[in-house]
């Protein structure tokens, strides 16, 4: 019988074993049910005397550590098929890393995940310039984006969930953003060990949000080597091809026949090499797929991951239209990560739940506009298993 993290978990709890007597690297977690209030610790301090605060939280078999600066995912362990603990997001020990190198480790992305072309567009009449940080684009919201804002973060425990609500107020103006922006982002744990996303955001004038999460995984534990060998399935028969600025050109391309078909699990490396034009433009995979299922009122299975070697799986469900997979193509051996191994080109990979890239600019894309009186709400689960 193949065991599943559950039962490996709720017979190591029930026999009072610590997961280390299962060869595992850490202690058990507490039994299903029993998340833990989330606990605060100093994390570093910024150049203007800002203090960085770390969370620490684990509900169902789930770990979670989150820092106030980026509403980063600092860490986040979930257990292998044996019960053995490893973080599966890549990032660093230490602030200044963060504040100086990070490729958005872990972070929360706005006011817009992925890239507006030339960092322009023209809402109700009025052109608006960005923040241009990519080439001629604006990426994840500019130079100064959520990721590197500091969030009021407010613990809290309701029922047998656990979590976050990470808030922040982007002013008028803020990277060239028209609209004060308020933005709350709840981080839960639930006594399954499901790590759930909630955004919601209010403006007091028309805007544009995309918001989204960047987490590289790497289900072996990061530091560990490639991906390559991870089994992805992304539930959606066209994807967005784009430009040599990795701007949509408006097409939605069928996945068929190309090395971006992947609504049958198979392994990220199986066609990395294929040399399609696309994938030559972004050095890999680095494209949104739009999902067959569309927008939709509540989350739908939109991704799953899965290592084969350790067994840990992640499956993803949203009520965004797209997902841009990324496969860490831009990590080049610079960046020292968490625990002390150096990240190369594929070494984690990204799969970020979205409107699509550029819609600001795209009339034929789903619309990314809020108003005065709307409210922005959008969910992302992701649930573990292994
Ligand atoms: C983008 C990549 C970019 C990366 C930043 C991804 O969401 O699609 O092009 O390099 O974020 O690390």
């Amino acid at each position: 019988m193949e065991l599943n993290r559950r039962t490996v978990l709720a017979s190591a709890a029930a026999a009072g074993l610590a997961a280390t007597a299962l060869g595992g690297t850490a202690e058990a977690a507490p039994a299903s049910g029993k998340g833990r209030k989330p606990v605060k610790e100093l994390f570093g301090t910024l150049a203007d005397g800002t203090k960085v605060h770390r969370w620490s939280l684990e509900n169902g078999g789930t770990r979670l550590k989150v820092l106030s600066y980026g509403g980063i995912v600092q860490s986040l362990e979930i257990p292998d098929r044996h019960g053995r603990y490893a973080n599966v997001s890549a990032g660093f020990d230490n602030l200044d890393d963060y504040v100086a190198s990070s490729p958005y480790f872990g972070a929360l992305i706005g006011r817009y995940g992925n890239r507006i072309g030339k960092g322009r567009f023209t809402l109700d009449g009025r052109t608006y310039q960005l923040s241009v940080n990519d080439g001629d684009n604006s990426l994840h919201g500019g130079a100064k984006g959520f990721d590197k804002r500091v969030w009021d973060v407010e613990p809290f425990t309701h029922g047998s969930d656990v979590g976050l609500r990470l808030h922040h107020v982007s002013v008028d103006g803020e990277m060239g953003y028209p609209g004060t922006l308020r933005v709350t982002v709840t981080y839960t744990l639930t006594r399954h060990g499901d790590w759930i996303i909630d955004y919601e955001a209010t403006t007091d004038k028309a805007t544009v949000v995309n918001l989204t999460s960047h987490v590289y995984w790497n289900l072996g534990g990061e530091g560990s080597g490639g991906i390559e060998d991870h089994e992805l399935r992304i539930a959606a028969s066209r994807y967005t091809p784009t430009d040599s600025g990795l701007i949509p050109t408006g097409e939605l391309a069928k996945v068929a026949g190309t090395p971006f078909d992947f609504r049958r699990a198979k392994p990220v490396g199986r066609d990395i090499r294929a040399g399609h034009p696309q994938q030559i433009l972004a050095q890999g995979f680095d494209h949104n797929w739009v999902l067959d299922k569309g927008i939709t009122a509540r989350p739908e299975h939109a991704a799953t991951l899965r290592d084969p070697s350790s067994g840990r799986t992640l499956s993803i469900a949203t009520n965004e239209p797209g997902l841009q997979f990324y496969s860490g193509n831009f990590l080049d051996g610079t960046l020292t990560g968490t625990s002390g191994r150096v990240y190369r080109q594929g070494d984690a990979l990204c799969l970020e739940t979205q409107h699509f890239p550029d819609s600001p600019n795209q009339p034929s894309f789903p619309s990314t506009v809020l108003r005065p009186g709307q409210v922005y709400r959008t969910r992302t689960v992701h649930s573990f298993d292994a």
